[in-house]
């Protein structure tokens, strides 16, 4: 088992680039099956869930060519199975894209039914109904979620909660459905709005994604492609406060500054100075930052997936800050482990209210999930001596070279898997 051993303490500084969207690139390989010809695509992160992914799209007999770390280049053509394993599910949930994406293409699926992970229950609920909706038989048999049409035909869908799961693996159902189908009450999101653009650049008609409503016009074949995937709004995002949390100065670069609108307010609000370029933000802290009220919301709104990052940040700031969690029940779990580092917390049902301190203490810590693996990781660099984050092949599965790029700002981190290692790094930082 590795961990992150970090000595912190001093600002970080520098420029960091930023790699493709992961949660994009998920969605985007699966739709990548759904055509017989070769798809390129390019600026894909390299981290384990992709990597998981492309096996996972191999399996079912599609050719996946590794072109370099960061484009990859699938034929669909020789998919001749259309199930979906547990043991895919199990490493990363985001497999169920397979499921719209062989019920588009093929109009029938078997793919594991997820269960819940760390940071809630995660229902399926409005997948299926999307499924069912255009026209597609849907059983849950021995585990498994079981999806078959003899046609699929376009429909008029109302999503009752807003999701980004649902959204894209509905839209991708729908591609190549007879017919009109019109989602309401969709997910907004820059990667739902990236994967409507590469089945697009693949002669998909899809209208309207970013918007409320998505028109699907489908359409009878898909076609070859070469896309390049927007950049990781919450990699840019978890740098960011990674900048304010240890009173630095960190560009990030290759971003896409709309997409960090709501990451932006906040900073300025617990007084940050942000600088936005065309395709790049700086982010510096002076001095002690203020508290705020947060609260998580579908995008535009503030992002689940940078809570735990702005709660290292406000755990440091002056005066009492509070944050609301409105998408995850289980969110809260990293907020145990900061109080083992001397944060002031109390957390009730899905708020948490936090006093902030003037420091935190070193300790040995361990990653309830990905992003709250990241937040810990910044609380060790805003912090005198020494952290030890374990059971970071969370944070592997979703930041690329993550201990690089800090090294990269000045961070002092290390990745080690044994006592040896982890005294042999003492040592050096003294
Ligand atoms: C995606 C992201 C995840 C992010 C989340 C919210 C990927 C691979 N993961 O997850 O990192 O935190 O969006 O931005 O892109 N819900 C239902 N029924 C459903 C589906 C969802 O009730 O059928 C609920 C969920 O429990 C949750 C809310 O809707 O409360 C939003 O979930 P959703 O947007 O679907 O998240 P994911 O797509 O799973």
């Amino acid at each position: 088992m590795e961990q992150y051993i970090i000595k912190g303490g001093s600002p970080l500084v520098g420029e960091v680039e930023i790699g493709g969207a992961k949660n994009a690139a998920l969605a985007i390989l699966a739709a990548a099956i759904m055509t017989d010809e070769t798809v390129t695509i390019d600026n894909l992160p390299d981290v384990n869930d992709i990597n998981v992914m492309l096996e996972a799209i191999d399996g079912i007999g599609a050719s996946v060519q590794r072109l370099d770390r960061h484009t990859v280049k699938i034929n669909g053509s020789g998919v001749a199975d259309f199930s979906i394993d547990y043991d895919f599910i199990k490493k990363i949930r985001a497999s169920y894209y397979l499921l719209g994406a062989l019920l588009g293409k093929y109009n029938k699926a078997e793919v594991a039914l997820p269960g819940g992970c760390n940071i809630g229950s995660r229902p399926i609920d409005q997948h299926l109904k999307g499924f069912r909706a255009l026209g597609a038989e849907v059983d849950i048999e021995h585990g498994k979620i079981v999806a078959e049409a003899e046609v699929l035909r376009g429909t008029h869908l109302y999503f009752d909660v807003v999701t980004v799961g649902a959204t894209i693996n509905v839209m991708m159902a729908a591609a190549m459905a007879d017919g009109l189908t019109i989602m309401e009450n969709v997910a907004k999101e820059p990667h739902v709005v990236d994967v409507a653009n590469f089945l697009n650049s693949m002669g998909a008609n899809i209208k309207g994604a970013g918007t409320d409503i998505i028109k699907i016009r489908g359409v009878k074949s898909l076609h070859k492609s070469e896309y390049s995937i927007i950049p990781d709004q919450i990699e840019a995002g978890t740098f960011m406060f990674a900048a304010a949390a240890t009173k630095g100065d960190v560009t990030v670069t290759n971003v896409i500054p709309k997409h960090l609108e709501a990451t932006v307010a906040k900073l300025t609000d617990i007084g940050c100075e942000v600088e936005e370029f065309d395709d790049a933000v700086r982010v510096v802290a002076k001095g002690r930052l203020r508290s705020t009220q947060v609260k998580t919301l579908p995008y535009p709104g503030y992002p689940t997936d940078m809570q735990p990052q702005i709660g290292v940040c406000l755990a440091l700031c002056s005066g009492t800050s509070t944050i609301t969690e409105s998408i995850f029940e289980n969110r809260f779990k990293y907020l145990d482990e900061l109080a083992r580092m001397g944060a002031n917390i109390k957390v009730e049902g899905n708020s948490a209210t936090i006093e902030g301190v003037e420091k935190f203490s070193g300790a040995r810590v361990s990653a309830p999930d990905l992003r709250a693996g990241a937040a810990l990781c910044i609380a060790g660099l805003a912090t005198d001596g020494i952290t030890i984050v374990d059971d970071i092949v969370y944070i592997q599965r979703g930041y690329e070279r993550f201990e690089e790029k800090l090294r990269g700002i000045g961070g002092i981190i290390e990745r080690v898997s044994s006592e040896k290692d982890i005294q042999k790094f003492k040592l050096k930082v003294g």
